[in-house]
Formats: C-alpha cells, sequence, structure tokens
C-alpha cells in the first residue's frame, strides 16, 4: 500500500550531541522519530518543544513526534508550529481526541494515534477514518532497548485488513524492540513505517544498520504475506 519508512528514534542517541547524532544518519533514513515523555504518561521523562526546536534547526528531515504525555491538547499543536512533520498521541488521555485530531490537520500537521500493547485496535475504531498514521506500539511505552513483542502483531494485521476493508489511509507505524530479525513479522503483517531506537542509534555503524533493516523489509515483503502468497497460487 505504502513505500516502507525506516524512522529511527533519537531516544537511543547520545543527547549531549544530537545534531552530529542525527546527521549520522542523514540520506539513510525517511525520518527521525522523536520519543516525547512527560514522567506521568510513562515512567519516565526524555524531551519536550525546546529540543524540537532546536533539532528542527540541526536537520532537514522529516520530525514524527510520539508524545506519550497526559496533556496533548496543550502540547501537541506546539510540536506542529515547531516544524514536526507528524505528532502521534496515545487517544485515551483526551476526552475528545476527534476534535484534536481536527485541530492539529487545521494547523498544518500530519495526525497519528497510538495504542500500548493491552488495547485493542478497536479502542480507536471511530479514529481510525480520520488519522494520517496508527502506531501499534510492540513494547510497553517508556524506555529504549526493550524485547519485540510478538503478541502485538496480530493487531497489525488486524489494522491492516480494516485500512483495505474501509478504504481508509493511515500509515501502520510499529515502535519498539524492531531490529533486522523482528521486522520481517511486522512487514508481513502490513506495517509499512518502521521506528528503530536501538537497533540503530546503539549501534557504531547506523548507515549499516539501517541498511540492514531495509534488507530485511525486502526479504519479508519478498516472501509476502502468508495468506496473500497462496490466494496468489491459487488464482494462478
Ligand atoms: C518507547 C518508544 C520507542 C523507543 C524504541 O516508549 O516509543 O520509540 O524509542 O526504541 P527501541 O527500538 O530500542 O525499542
Ligand atoms: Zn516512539
Amino acid at each position: 500500500m505504502y513505500e516502507s519508512v525506516i524512522a529511527p528514534s533519537i531516544l537511543s542517541a547520545d543527547f549531549s550531541r544530537l545534531a552530529d547524532e542525527v546527521a549520522t544518519v542523514d540520506g539513510h533514513v525517511d525520518m527521525l522519530h522523536v520519543d516525547v515523555m512527560d514522567g506521568h504518561y510513562v515512567p519516565n521523562i526524555t524531551i519536550g518543544p525546546p529540543v524540537v526546536r532546536s533539532l528542527r534547526a540541526a536537520t532537514t528531515q522529516p520530525l514524527d513526534c510520539h508524545l506519550m504525555i497526559t496533556d496533548p491538547r496543550t502540547y501537541a499543536p506546539q510540536f506542529i508550529e515547531l516544524g514536526a512533520e507528524s505528532v502521534t498521541f496515545h487517544p485515551e488521555v483526551d476526552d475528545d481526541p476527534a476534535s484534536l485530531i481536527e485541530e492539529l490537520h487545521e494547523r498544518g500537521g500530519l495526525v497519528g494515534v497510538a495504542i500500548k500493547p493491552a488495547h485493542p485496535v478497536h479502542d480507536v475504531l471511530e479514529l481510525l477514518p480520520l488519522v494520517d498514521l496508527l502506531l501499534v506500539m510492540t513494547v510497553e511505552p517508556g524506555f529504549g532497548g526493550q524485547a519485540f513483542m510478538d503478541s502485538c502483531v496480530t493487531k497489525v494485521a488486524e489494522a491492516d485488513q480494516l485500512r483495505r476493508d474501509h478504504g481508509w489511509k493511515f500509515r501502520l507505524q510499529v515502535d519498539g524492540g524492531i531490529d533486522p530479525l523482528t521486522i520481517g513479522s511486522a512487514v508481513a503483517a502490513g506495517a509499512d513505517t518502521f521506528v528503530a531506537g536501538s537497533s540503530v542509534f546503539a549501534r557504531p555503524d547506523r548507515p549499516a544498520a539501517v541498511a540492514a533493516l531495509r534488507d530485511a523489509v525486502g526479504a519479508a515483503s519478498r516472501r509476502g504475506r502468508p495468506g496473500a502468497a497462496s490466494k496468489a497460487g491459487g488464482a494462478s
């Protein structure tokens, strides 16, 4: 449905020299994923608008801000004003997420909603026609470097089926524990946008790390989906 997008998460970069760190992936990646945590929605605090302002001046890469915060209504517009291309929030923290999505669109941003491992796709069903992206978390939000949760992959397949059935246009992003070994199952389930923190920024050769992810996406795409492959075989 979409070309695949690799979005390294700067959470695993060295924050003391962020501009140099993001420069190491310039020309190799499609966007940068920025994990914003407030110490309330998740038990960790990372970065906020001032850092995004500096980052915006330091790179031409699109910035994809993932807000793991309890007050996206106050802060999400700020990230768009500062030049983030897309902003994703966890909708259960807001009373009227549809109106927030509309407001963020009016400000010119792409908008995503995210679901944690315990949340079914059904929780965001009515938002899916409205958003540009659905983020299916494949770890508990809060920290980089955690193990990929295979149990979340069925939700990716379910969301992909829904967008095909209804003609919805959202991109399908996976985030957490993505590396060259785990990315294949997400590809097979229909994901097209891949966040990778430690498997890129915790490695010494970032271009090689990104290339390994792209190779794994390519290999998984060629293998195709289990269901789709047998259908095609039956039709020929
Ligand atoms: C987790 C964040 C992820 C994280 C991914 O709360 O949303 O974006 O940085 O890091 P890895 O790829 O190391 O799991
Ligand atoms: Zn994230």
